[in-house]
């Protein structure tokens, strides 16, 4: 399959709207079901943001792409070819919305999760033809990041992998196949990050701004043009191993979470949605920096390689 002509995204809070205006400008029909409708009201405006910013990127735009937007489950699914689940990250929901997707679809309809890490095999217990369910992990925003991990439970078919993938392709973005492991690749990446930055700021080793200023120039400017395999290579495989060594032992190994973020929690303090979290944001602050970060990602975005060009890594 590459495109489909229908697709229902279940769930419109911060990645359905996204995720709506891709398949959209590729040219799918997109009927975006959620149970509330201040959530659908908000996905509104939020697609439509969505799509300014892919036309920003100037990507191919299909033609007669479209979204709608349902609280009706049944409607939002009726002769559609593809569904992507993007609902709170919690078991027992995911298990019982996806339960009565199924009874609206034929058998052969690709179910697809947005779940950051939960199990794709667990959510899988909840269907009749597991076969057909996969996970499509997204990384948000999701109309920017050109990038998808396609993760097979124990049961999917394989026929479905090979179709997730060309699909992902079909509307120009990277899909990388992974075997089921708890929080997928990226996030375990990003969260050994996040897990060494806070022990460090616990540490009082450094302050929150000389570190994102540290981590984004000398690691994430980096690692948006070379991957970290290929940085082994330009370090040099016996300059890595040395230094790891002696560094892997002192690194954070803690299996809770920091004490820096958890009182910032029970402050209330969680982030952009709060206007206050590791930086205090005052009025009109987050619309602005939220602004600027859009258009920090498109002018990177521009700079690099396409995405599915050869010389991607
Ligand atoms: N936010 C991220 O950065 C991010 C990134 C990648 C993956 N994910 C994953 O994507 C999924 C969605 O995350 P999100 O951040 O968009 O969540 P969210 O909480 O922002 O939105 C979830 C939406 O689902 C709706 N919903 C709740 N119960 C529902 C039901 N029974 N039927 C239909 N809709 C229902 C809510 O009204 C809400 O609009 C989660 O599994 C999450 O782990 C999130």
């Amino acid at each position: 399959m590459s495109v489909p002509s229908i697709v229902t995204v279940v769930g419109s809070g911060t990645m359905g709207p996204g995720i709506a205006a891709v398949f959209a400008r590729a040219g799918s029909t997109v009927r975006v079901y959620d149970i509330s409708e201040q959530a659908l009201e908000m996905a509104r405006t939020m697609s439509t943001m969505a799509e300014g910013v892919l036309e920003q990127l100037g990507g191919t735009k299909a033609a007669g792409g479209s979204i709608s937007f349902h609280t009706d489950l049944a409607e939002s699914l009726a002769g559609t070819n593809f569904v992507v689940e993007a609902i709170p990250e919690k078991l027992d929901l995911k298990k019982t919305v996806l339960a009565d997707v199924e009874k609206n679809i034929g058998d052969e309809v690709i179910i697809a999760t947005n779940t950051s890490g939960i199990p794709v095999t667990d959510i899988a217990e909840a269907l009749t033809h597991p076969g057909r369910f996969i996970g499509m992990h997204w990384s948000n925003p999701p109309h920017v990041i050109p990038m998808i991990e396609v993760i097979p439970g124990k049961a999917t078919d394989k026929k479905f992998v090979t179709e997730l993938v060309d699909m992902v392709h079909g509307f120009g973005y990277e899909a990388v196949l992974e075997k089921e492991k708890p929080g997928f690749v990226e996030n375990r990446v990003l969260y050994a990050i996040l897990r060494e930055c806070l022990a460090l700021v616990d540490e009082g080793i450094i302050s929150q701004k000389d570190l994102d200023i540290c981590v984004r120039w000398g690691i994430g400017y980096k690692l948006a043009v070379v991957g970290p395999m290929r940085l082994l290579d330009m370090a040099g495989l016996d300059i890595y191993s040395s230094v790891a060594t002696y560094l892997n032992a002192d690194l954070s190994n803690r299996s809770d979470v920091s004490e820096f973020a958890t009182d910032l929690v029970a402050q209330g303090k969680l982030g952009m949605k709060t206007s206050g979290g590791v930086f205090e944001y005052g009025e009109g602050d987050v619309a602005a920096k939220r602004g600027e970060i859009i258009k920090q990602f498109i002018a990177v975005r521009k700079a690099l390689p396409a995405p599915l060009s050869p010389n991607q890594i």
